[in-house]
């Protein structure tokens, strides 16, 4: 569970470092948050040593913008099924985090998107903490890789039953290896804690298979990270990474054709600041449904 994340925090601390010791001209980097779903999600983000996260509802065909800034290290991920109460508490049957607004990375199974900013922009999808639904990241006006990460299916439909999560016969959610079986050699720790020791399971494999561009283990192929610079960026669930959703038009990045056919999706505005710049930090947020 742990390495790709460290990794990402570790160059996340380089960057931080370089960026807060010259005065340099702040950069930040748009994220277009797009629901391809049939169904409602609640997209959650976190974390950053102070940066609060965050986490909101999105209907089907609805996307939200937001804006971080360089520094910012963290997660997005969607929860399902979920159910609040007024004051925002409640649970979700994927990817909970206790509340609408999450202070906490979600519980697994999630499919989850990583991001570090700086000059150069690291981004991955990991399957370590199981997949719940499709997520696609795609990148437009960058320079550098700058490839989509992501699925080409919804592994859902491919999960091997004994990891399966399911709600009546349907299949919400692919656990991972190591959440089921709580082994080592799946946990990549103990004496398998090394990427010499820790190598790929029937299950991991079977997740890469769909997941080519992912994590599909701890110790997975460090090349599943991507990088990119200057790119605003496209986080879209429910959508394989090789599908067009998104488009840049008159310098705005523009989402629809998901499940309402030519109607374009609804953009919700939000502003998302890193934390070195917001220790009082302000979440503005509106929901128009
Ligand atoms: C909502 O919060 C208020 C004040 O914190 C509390 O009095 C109330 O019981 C809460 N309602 C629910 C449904 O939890
Ligand atoms: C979300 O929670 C954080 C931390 O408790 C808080 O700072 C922030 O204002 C909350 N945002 C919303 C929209 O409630
Ligand atoms: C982004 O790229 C499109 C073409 O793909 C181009 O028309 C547009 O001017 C670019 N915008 C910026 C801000 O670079
Ligand atoms: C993985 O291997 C185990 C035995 O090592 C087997 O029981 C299981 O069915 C295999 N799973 C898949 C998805 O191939
Ligand atoms: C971009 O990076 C990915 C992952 O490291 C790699 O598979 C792909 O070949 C690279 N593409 C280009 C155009 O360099
Ligand atoms: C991606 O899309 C193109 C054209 O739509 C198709 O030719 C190609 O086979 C697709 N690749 C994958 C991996 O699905
Ligand atoms: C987070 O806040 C603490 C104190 O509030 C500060 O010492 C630390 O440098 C901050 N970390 C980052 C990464 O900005």
């Amino acid at each position: 569970m742990a390495n790709p994340h460290a990794t990402l925090l570790t160059v996340s601390f380089v960057f931080i470092v370089i960026a807060t010791a010259p005065k340099l001209c702040v950069s930040t980097k748009s994220f277009t948050i797009v629901n391809n779903c049939k169904e409602t999600i609640w997209p959650g983000m976190t974390h950053s040593e102070n940066f609060s996260g965050g986490g909101f509802t999105l209907k089907a065909g609805q996307s939200a913008v937001y804006t971080a800034s360089d520094g910012w290290s963290g997660r997005i991920w969607a929860r399902t099924g979920c159910d609040f109460d007024k004051n925002g508490s409640g649970k979700c049957k994927t990817g909970d985090c206790g509340s609408v607004n999450c202070t906490s990375p979600g519980s697994p199974p999630a499919t989850i998107a990583e991001f570090t900013l700086g000059s150069l922009d690291f981004y991955d999808i990991s399957l370590v903490d199981g997949f719940n639904l499709p997520i696609a990241v795609q990148t437009f006006n960058g320079t550098g890789n700058c490839s989509s990460a992501g699925c080409d299916g919804d592994l859902r439909q491919s999960c091997p039953s004994e990891l399966a999560l399911k709600d009546g016969d349907k299949v919400t959610a692919c656990r991972s290896a190591c959440d089921v079986f709580k082994r080592d050699e799946f946990c990549c720790r103990g004496m398998y804690g090394n990427p010499e020791a820790c190598s790929p399971s029937n299950y991991s494999k079977s997740f890469k298979q769909v997941c080519p561009a992912a994590y599909s283990y701890a110790y997975d192929d460090p090349t599943s990270i991507i990088t990119c610079t200057g790119a605003k960026f496209a986080v879209i669930f429910c959508a394989s990474r090789n599908q067009t959703v998104c488009s840049y038009r008159d310098n705005r990045l523009e989402c629809n054709g998901g499940v309402h056919g030519s109607t374009a999706y609804k953009a919700i505005p939000h502003s998302w600041w890193g934390l070195m710049f917001s220790l009082a930090f302000m979440f503005n947020l509106w929901i128009t449904s």
